[in-house]
């Protein structure tokens, strides 16, 4: 694989919790991301995919230098960002650019759409040349499948996949090498995320972007990601191609989440297993000892209380070099077919 565009390595975010108003007393942290390691390829796709409050969006305010990490190291095309600040800052922040979840709540409805998408370039006024604006942002309204004609119109007028589409071109408008997208389609319609996967599909190809793309469901990200990190309060439990984390996954809190998507044939859905996680996540301020995972797990046993399980391929796949063989944070990773295979998933109408 070529050189990565970007790589994380042991990134860390923990707010402070603290008591008291006037005399603020540090009582503990926060461990939004607890030592999370990963890389991009130019021109890839990594979906990071876990449940609500397990760190992803600050993964991805981290990486957008919207907030300084607690430790760790973010390298984007070899440079470690995280040590920049000022003007130099402000120049690697236009090469990764974020796509926020809500299109209702994150464009401003007293903005115009053209004021919206071409607000980068208030805050990088190198970018564009101020006569050129207005031919910018009407070409990246072309670009995402909006008439170049809206751009006097206010996000109101635009139903939810519109909008999405102008938090896209404004995500566009600089340029950047890498899209930060967190939940993009969450709160869509089921019918309009697939046109909004599409087009950011198509956007990668005509621009040759790297994308970061958050998700709840393995389902969403399955369709555009080459490959997948799972996270689970803080860091990340399995990581691997599609292939191997849909079809192989062997990290139990993998399996579940996977066990957890809805699958269309009837038949196929009577033979799988279905896994269903007890209890609640735990707080991140209150981290499990050991295996984070272990106080929901099936599998937990005294070894888990105590031995903090590595992002390492497990030892009994290393040799096989099989799609078993991808990085899992469990002392106990086992292969464990939870869905049924791709065919009877994409055609959903089942047998006869
Ligand atoms: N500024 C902050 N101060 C204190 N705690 C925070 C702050 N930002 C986030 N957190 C906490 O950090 C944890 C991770 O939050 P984060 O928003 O990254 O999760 P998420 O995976 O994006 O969740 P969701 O799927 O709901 O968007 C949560 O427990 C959250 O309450
Ligand atoms: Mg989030």
């Amino acid at each position: 694989m070529a050189e990565p565009i970007l790589e994380v390595s042991g990134l860390v975010k923990h707010y402070p919790l603290t008591r008291g108003v006037l005399f603020k007393k540090q009582i503990g942290a926060v461990k939004a991301v607890d030592g999370v390691d990963f890389t991009l390829a130019q021109g890839e796709t990594l979906g990071i995919v876990g449940e609500s409050g397990c760190g992803k969006s600050t993964v991805a305010r981290l990486l957008c230098g919207l907030e300084r990490p607690t430790a760790g190291t973010i390298t984007f095309k070899g440079e470690d960002i995280t040590r920049l600040s000022g003007k130099a800052l402000k120049a690697v922040r236009r090469n990764i650019q974020m796509v926020f979840q809500d299109p209702y709540t994150s464009l401003n409805p007293r903005m115009t759409v053209g004021d919206i998408i071409g607000e980068p370039y208030d805050i990088h006024p190198e970018a564009a040349p101020k006569g050129d604006r207005r031919r910018r942002v009407q070409e990246l309204l072309d670009v995402v499948g909006l008439d170049p004609e809206y751009i006097n119109r206010y996000p109101h007028q635009f139903s939810g996949g519109q909008r999405q589409r102008i938090g896209i071109a404004r995500g566009l408008a600089l340029r950047p090498e890498i899209i930060v997208a967190d939940e993009p389609v969450s709160a869509l319609d089921v019918s309009i995320q697939a046109q909004v996967v599409n087009l950011l599909a198509r956007l990668q190809t005509e621009f040759d972007l790297s994308y970061l793309f958050i998700a709840h469901d393995l389902s969403i990200v399955r369709h555009i990601s080459d490959r997948v990190a799972v996270m689970y309060l803080g860091r990340i439990v399995e990581t691997g191609r599609d292939s191997e984390i849909y079809d192989h996954p062997t990290h139990p809190y993998t399996q579940a989440l996977l066990s957890a998507v809805p699958v269309p044939d009837p038949d196929a859905r009577e033979h799988r297993e279905r896994i269903i996680l007890t209890g609640d996540v735990p707080s991140p301020a209150d981290i499990p000892s050991g295996c984070r995972f272990r106080t929901r797990c099936w599998k937990a046993q005294e070894r888990c209380v105590v031995e903090v399980p590595a992002l390492a391929v497990p030892a009994a796949f290393r040799d096989a070099a099989g799609p078993a063989a991808h990085p899992s944070a469990c002392h106990f990773a086992e292969e464990k077919q939870v869905v049924p295979p791709e065919e009877s998933r994409l055609n959903g109408n089942g047998p006869g």
